[in-house]
């Protein structure tokens, strides 16, 4: 089933986050509409601020493979608490992969299903630009 197989492909993509400051391991994963998986994870960088999250990786991965049409997206941490997109990465799902779905997933293997919507209410986008 393909979202076991996202899930599980999130998870791996956690043990390859390079985390050394935060120790805070991410995994994301990303189903295509053509049905690969694109994996992501958080690489971070002794100059912190240039740190990139587990879900802006497998974005750019992907965008940068030639595709555009996502439809879920898990993000994996080794906790029993959910971990939410961080601000900056709401932003890059909403312009880059709007009324994607998105699963959160836990150590536990709980899934907590938000989306795009959810998470960036009354969102800057695109469309202000125009006009
Ligand atoms: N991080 C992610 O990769 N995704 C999230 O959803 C939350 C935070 C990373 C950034 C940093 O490497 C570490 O987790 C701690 O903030």
């Amino acid at each position: 089933m393909k979202e076991k197989e996202l899930i599980n492909q999130a998870i791996a993509a956690s043990k390859k986050a390079y985390a050394p400051y935060s120790n805070f391991l991410v995994g994301a994963a990303l189903l295509l509409e053509n049905g690969e998986i694109i994996q992501g994870c958080n690489i971070e960088n002794a100059s912190f601020g240039l740190t990139n999250c587990a879900e802006r990786t497998a974005l750019f991965t992907a965008i940068a493979a030639g595709h555009k049409r996502f439809k879920k997206l898990a993000i994996y941490v080794d906790r029993p608490a959910f971990t939410a997109p961080c601000g900056a990465c709401r932003q890059v799902i909403h312009e880059l992969a709007p009324g994607i779905e998105i699963m959160l997933v836990n150590n536990r293997g709980e899934i907590k299903r938000t989306s795009d919507q959810e998470l960036l209410p009354f969102s800057f986008g695109s469309a202000d630009l125009e006009s």
